[in-house]
């Protein structure tokens, strides 16, 4: 008799697998190689976190608090909002999945622009609802009016990724305000900042980008997703949250799984937060590398989207896989995206410096 498998839910066929950023090639000569695949941060932990996440690993026999008290008491003052608008999880991609749940099942739509941050489809079917892409503008950013056109009455969720992954581009203040005022009210609308730090407005340009705090406040409709594993470098403890009003946050602290966030990650999250300074610093150093990475390609022909995140998007086509294969002999490896494109993580000076020699190579083969 063949053993019957139990019977799994339908819609999990077929469901894209993430793909994690490719770890750094050992090299054989014993160069060092670097990971520019997965938008982390290539500084250590801010200082003083890492004593306290060492403090706090001698409990680890016990529970964490369940309600990330003390993190969020930290965060309410931090951003200026009501405690009761917190709500914390596994990193940011898990509070975006406990988004889907409380608002989206079978016959909903959750819609978000393509190509964006990839576990949004995931986190869709997972649910069982269906995923309405709407495709980038030419120019690589969230093409607001034709989301709002693809609004029907089934729509329950939309993510706006507010710098894109991959392509690094922002919409602005005014054009995202014009959508929010064509979206039902009883639809929610995601603004996914999980790069909101690396945001310099762009000189000149007079385009003011939005802050999703400021935008949330008089609007119920609209949650704000930030994470503390781009920035601040905790990507390792799976820490991130949701800002939004009562309704939703309290139905996101419904759907958490049961003392998900560990004590590692609150504790390490507070210190990370009074270390503002150095966050900074840090932020403003990775700025000034993506700009010369920006300006590096520029200068060598490159189309680079104008980018406010921690990496920048080149559109490949077809010589997307050559171009990471040829990074990664060259000892960097970057994100490809069959047959679209790279997204390139802005990272150490000396990875950064390797990237920009093997790009000018590779361009000049084209
Ligand atoms: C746009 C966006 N949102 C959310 C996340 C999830 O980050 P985490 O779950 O580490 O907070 C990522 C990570 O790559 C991202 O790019």
């Amino acid at each position: 008799m063949t053993p019957k498998s139990p019977k799994l839910r339908e819609v999990l066929e077929g469901i894209p697998t993430y793909k994690p950023g490719r770890p750094p090639a050992v090299e054989d000569d014993g160069a060092p190689a670097y990971k520019l695949s997965s938008n982390e941060n290539p500084y250590p932990p801010l200082p003083g976190v890492l004593e306290v996440a060492i403090a706090t690993a001698r409990s680890f026999n016990r529970y964490p608090d369940l309600a990330c008290a003390a993190l969020t008491v930290e965060l309410a003052e931090h951003l200026g909002v009501p405690e009761s608008h917190i709500a914390a999880g596994t990193g940011s991609v898990g509070v975006a999945q406990q988004l889907v749940q409380i608002t989206s099942g079978p016959g909903d739509e959750v819609m978000y622009a393509w190509r964006s941050f990839e576990a949004y489809p995931i986190i869709t079917r997972i649910s069982g609802a269906t995923a309405v892409q709407v495709p980038l503008a030419a120019d690589e950013t969230h093409d607001l009016d034709a989301m709002a056109d693809a609004i029907t009455d089934r729509t329950r969720l939309i993510f706006v990724c507010n710098p894109n992954n991959p392509t690094g581009t922002a919409v602005s203040r005014a054009a995202l305000e014009r959508f929010l005022d064509r979206v039902p009210q009883d639809v929610l609308v995601v603004l996914d900042e999980a790069y909101k730090e690396f945001i310099r407005a762009a000189e000149g340009e007079g385009e003011e980008i939005p802050d999703g705090i400021e935008i949330y406040r008089d609007r119920p409709n609209v949650a704000v997703l930030r994470t503390f594993s781009k920035a601040y470098g905790l990507a390792g403890l799976r820490i991130g949250f949701a800002v939004a009003h009562e309704p939703v946050a309290e139905a996101l602290r419904k759907t958490a799984v049961p003392f998900g966030v560990s004590q590692l990650a609150q504790d390490a999250a507070v210190a990370s937060l009074r270390a503002e300074g150095a966050l900074m610093e840090r932020v403003e150093a990775l700025v000034a590398e993506r700009a010369r990475v920006y300006e590096g390609l520029t200068a060598q022909g490159w189309t680079v989207p104008a980018t406010q995140a921690n990496f920048v998007w080149l559109r490949l086509g077809e010589r997307t896989a050559d171009f990471a294969a040829a990074a990664e002999a060259a000892g960097v490896t970057v994100r490809p995206f069959a047959g679209e494109g790279v997204r390139i993580t802005i990272g150490e000076t000396q990875a950064n410096d390797l990237l920009l020699r093997m790009a000018e190579a590779f361009r000049k083969e084209l």
